[in-house]
């Protein structure tokens, strides 16, 4: 049985082995950059342990698991860029370190060497593959989409924040899942499950990580706390407080996210002295609370010997109380 440190492990030795030409350096050093860098390696490690729960064999899984881990950081180098985010992984953004042509360009570089990955698969799992991680992959630009759209959109229902972060986020999570289980040859059934507790999780993930953008400490985090309110990103705890808020405090609320000239850290901290006073944290954890149960119950159902699903409950305990 792999723990999901030593699935990170294997993740992380065949990443060094990326072998990435040295020419032209503007667009492979940016690639290099970001993946040097680390960071959880949640995804490739889902494919691994989704895979460790049908066989003992996660080699099969490994090339898979690069791609997403590839695909996850092509994402983020453009998601940078969107959210206008100077740091990542407690380092500049490639977008700052180099410049934005550089960040979209090395970005679609590395969702190709996504795809090659990918290709990499037995030929008789290549179709399946393709179909799951394409549809994965539009869902993750529809979402991101939606998450731009919503910041100048003023009624956001808590469904439609729900609803964009399962695409922006929650498929990429179920899509590693279900990939793990289809290198393992795992039964259509299982894999659905696999991949309905993965979308549940996902969604916990996002919500932790809107908390960790509020609450969070820069040094844990290695993103700069504050970013999603200085954009007005219609969040799971800006959209409570919308909800919640009543009189001068809802009069408060909206004129900090109509003004287009203001101060970063006077707004933080007014939107954050609202959230403390509505309770917003506590609401959040519920409701990451809630998703965690939710997917918990569809990886009780998989049919696999118990002991083998331990890794995946310990991820999911992690992954909701993380700090970084
Ligand atoms: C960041 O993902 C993007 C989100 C979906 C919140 P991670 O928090 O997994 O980032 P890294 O890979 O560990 O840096
Ligand atoms: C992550 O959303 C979604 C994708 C990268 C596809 P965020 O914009 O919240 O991610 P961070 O906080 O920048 O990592
Ligand atoms: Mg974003
Ligand atoms: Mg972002
Ligand atoms: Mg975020």
């Amino acid at each position: 049985m792999y723990t999901i440190n030593d699935c990170q492990q294997i993740i992380n030795k065949s990443l060094a082995n990326l072998n990435l030409p040295e020419q032209p350096t503007n667009l492979y050093d940016p690639m290099r950059y970001v993946i040097a860098l680390g960071g959880k390696r949640v995804r490739p490690a889902l494919v691994l342990m989704g895979c460790n729960l049908f066989i003992d064999n996660v080699g099969v899984a490994v090339n898979p698991a690069i791609a997403v881990e590839l695909f996850h950081n092509f994402t983020l180098m453009h998601d940078d860029i969107m959210d206008h985010s100077a740091l990542r992984r407690n380092k500049p953004t490639v977008h700052t370190k180099w410049n934005e042509n550089i960040g979209i360009l090395s970005g679609d570089a590395m969702l190709i060497k996504a795809y090659a990955f990918l290709a990499l698969c037995p030929p008789e799992k290549l179709v399946q593959m393709l179909a799951v991680f394409n549809k994965m992959a539009v869902e993750v630009c529809e979402g991101q989409q939606y998450d731009m759209d919503f910041e100048s959109k003023a009624d956001v229902s808590l469904e439609e924040y729900i609803h964009m972060i399962e695409l922006k986020t929650a498929v990429l999570l179920s899509a590693s899942l279900k990939i793990g289980a289809i290198s393992a040859g795992a039964s259509e059934n299982d894999a659905g499950l696999l991949s309905d507790f993965g979308k549940n999780i996902g969604i916990a993930f996002q919500l932790q990580d809107d908390l960790l953008d509020v609450y969070g400490k820069l040094e844990h985090f290695g993103k700069q706390p504050g970013n999603d309110i200085v954009s007005n990103k219609k969040t799971f705890l800006l959209l409570n407080a919308l909800k919640l808020a009543s009189g001068e405090r809802l009069n408060t609320l909206r004129h900090w996210i109509a003004l287009k000239d203001f101060n970063r850290d006077e707004k933080i901290n007014a939107i954050i002295s609202i959230f403390n006073d509505l309770n917003i944290k506590d609401i959040t954890q519920h409701e990451i609370n809630s998703f965690y149960d939710l997917g918990l119950k569809s990886l009780e159902k998989v049919a696999c010997p118990e002991e083998r699903k331990e890794s995946l409950v310990r991820f999911a305990e992690i992954m909701i109380n993380r700090q970084n």
